[in-house]
């Protein structure tokens, strides 16, 4: 587990972010936020006075508001980086597909300037977050990271990008950083523009599902404690630099078999209609995690059931508000 060290989180307001920095500040960590609270969705305000309210005096946390397109941001930073995470970027495939210039300027300009920074500053370790959608439709299962790169949305083509400017600051400069992919994340602080997180709040209202497709489509669902134990380990491990990896948990289901899962959870009844099946969306997802076991020691304990039953119970809670 990290320990005492000067961390930057970008994207440090988001899902994963927030979750990370939890973690991170729990261990003694100083962490340095990052974000520039881009209006995609609304709640990271609160997900940010969640954690400083748990800071006595704010003493090991500082935040940073400000877009990292320009590099300028950066200069702000105290000296002494000791590991970057780099989280931020435009998330949501549907949405690179009607934003493709926004989603791709945003998403390799903030990661170049990353990559520069951490060159002149020499940091010990860099971690950027890149997304299983690299891989587009598998042509096998489980997908190994020497699988063909067919991505098909922007925001894919980005995150595809992103890891060869990474590679390439890693041969070049020597840069220690390491990709991960991950594969579909949900849990507490999860992204209202996210299927599971979307879901149970239509089952506690008592809403439609809307499910694009036939619901065969198979997704490996990785609870939020998974990436972050990922993230972590991806940090201290130099083993990895020059590296990408695969985070997923191994185990796809149906969005089919999810729903009948989240209902079984909430104790209520179906109520599900299928739509035509969108643009960028994969029919399969199902990560093969021997690289992450092998180099790091990643596993990912927490199961589908268990994830599911924690994310209802943070979910009720908030609606319960
Ligand atoms: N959630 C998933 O299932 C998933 C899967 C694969 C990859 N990822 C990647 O993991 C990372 C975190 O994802 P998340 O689900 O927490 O998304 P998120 O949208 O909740 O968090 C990203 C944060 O980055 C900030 N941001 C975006 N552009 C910025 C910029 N130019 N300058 C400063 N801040 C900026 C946003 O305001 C947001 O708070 C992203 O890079 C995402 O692409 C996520």
């Amino acid at each position: 587990m990290l320990k005492n060290k000067n961390v930057v989180i970008t994207g440090g307001a988001g899902f994963i972010g927030s979750n990370l920095t939890e973690i991170l500040l729990e261990n003694n960590n100083f962490c340095i936020l990052i974000d520039n609270f881009n209006n995609y969705y609304s709640g990271k305000e609160k997900r940010i006075d969640e954690i400083l309210t748990s800071y006595e005096e704010n003493k090991d946390f500082i935040l940073i508001r400000g877009d990292l397109v320009n590099y300028s941001i950066l200069e702000e930073l105290i000296d002494n980086i000791d590991i970057i995470f780099h989280l931020a970027a435009q998330a949501g495939v549907r949405y690179s597909i009607e934003n493709a210039a926004e989603v791709t300027t945003n998403n390799i300009a903030s990661t170049v300037n990353i990559l520069e920074y951490a060159k002149n500053v020499r940091v010990e370790k860099l971690i950027f977050a890149s997304s299983s959608s690299v891989y587009g439709n598998p042509i096998y299962t489980p997908v190994d990271e020497e699988h063909p790169k067919n991505p098909i949305s922007p925001y894919a083509v980005s995150k595809l990008c992103c890891e060869q400017y990474a590679d390439y600051y890693f041969r070049e400069y020597n840069l220690p950083i390491t990709s991960l992919r991950f594969y579909t994340v949900y849990g507490p602080r999860g992204r209202p523009d996210m299927a599971i997180r979307k879901f149970f709040n239509l089952i506690l209202n008592d809403g439609v599902i809307t499910i694009y497709g036939d619901g065969k489509q198979l997704r490996d669902f990785t609870y939020i404690s998974n990436i972050v134990e990922g993230l972590i380990l991806a940090a201290e491990h130099h083993n990895v630099n020059g590296e990408m990896l695969n985070l997923g948990c191994s185990n796809p289901v149906s969005v089919n078999e999810l729903i009948v899962k989240m209902y079984e959870i909430a104790q209520k009844p179906k109520n599900v209609k299928y739509v035509e099946k969108k643009k960028g969306d994969v029919e399969v997802t199902y990560s093969d995690i021997t690289k992450a076991k092998k180099m790091i020691g990643y596993i990912p304990r927490i199961d589908i059931d268990e994830g599911l039953q924690k994310t209802f119970d943070w979910q009720k809670k908030l609606s319960d508000k």
